[in-house]
């Protein structure tokens, strides 16, 4: 499918552990429109650099790889060169070095075309930290979601162990909190909501609750 700039898009960004992941697919399979899950794309990089020695402040030799990343994704699962890299990307450790890659502007340059590239008709569901922001200013629809570290990383735990995943709640917070620090204190494209942006504090809030608060903003488009 086609590149198209005029499709319409909901961006929808927050730290880890907020909901994005699980609001941002609910969103568009109720719209029937496109999902791009952004932070897979930097965890990818992070795993293929790992895979290929590649160390994760070598920036030149991380952009130097990218355009040789061929990456195809089909729901939950996501094959990099043929590999399945589906659960290797989900680890809180895989979550952690994507915020070290995420951090470098190059690589972050290298990916913008990458993800405007999923911009297409009927309309993109956009998950991210900085899709309202910088990758998709122009868009109609911006939510913003938030939650408090500890009911953040409580989710992350039973969204791991669901997947069969062996966990532990402790370490998961400290990555969350790791994480928010750098995503939120780097110099491009920093974890913020967008001017117009519509904040949501899921802390409270069950996922219904929340998908119908972003359904009612989308409608007003
Ligand atoms: O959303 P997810 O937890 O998969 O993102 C992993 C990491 O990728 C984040 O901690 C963040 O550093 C980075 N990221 C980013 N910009 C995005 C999406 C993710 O910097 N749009």
């Amino acid at each position: 499918m086609q590149h198209d700039a005029n499709a319409p898009v909901v961006t929808i960004d927050g730290p880890g552990g907020s909901g994005k992941g699980t609001l941002s697919s609910l969103v568009a399979a109720e719209l029937g429109w496109h999902l791009l899950d952004s932070g897979a794309l930097y965890r990818i990089v992070a795993a293929m650099a790992r895979r290929q020695a590649i160390d994760l402040t070598d920036e030149k030799s991380l952009v130097a790889m990218i355009p040789n990343l061929q990456i195809a994704f089909d729901g939950d699962r996501v094959d990099v060169n043929g590999d399945d890299l589906s659960d290797e990307i989900r680890t809180g450790e895989a979550g952690v070095a994507a915020s070290q890659v995420a951090a470098l502007p190059e690589v972050r340059d290298s990916i913008l075309t990458l993800q405007k590239s999923f911009q297409r008709a009927p309309g993109l569901v956009a998950d991210g930290r900085d899709m309202g922001t910088v990758v998709f200013p122009q868009a109609a629809t911006k939510i913003f979601l938030d939650a408090s570290a500890e009911v953040r990383a409580n989710r992350r735990y039973k969204q791991l162990k669901n997947k069969g995943l062996s966990v532990n709640l402790r370490d998961l917070l400290e990555q969350i909190q790791e994480r928010d620090a750098r995503d939120r204190g780097r110099a491009v494209a920093p974890l913020k909501p967008a001017a117009d942006a519509l904040i949501i504090d899921s802390t409270q809030m069950t996922i219904e609750e929340v998908l119908q608060m972003i359904m009612a903003e989308v409608s007003k488009g």
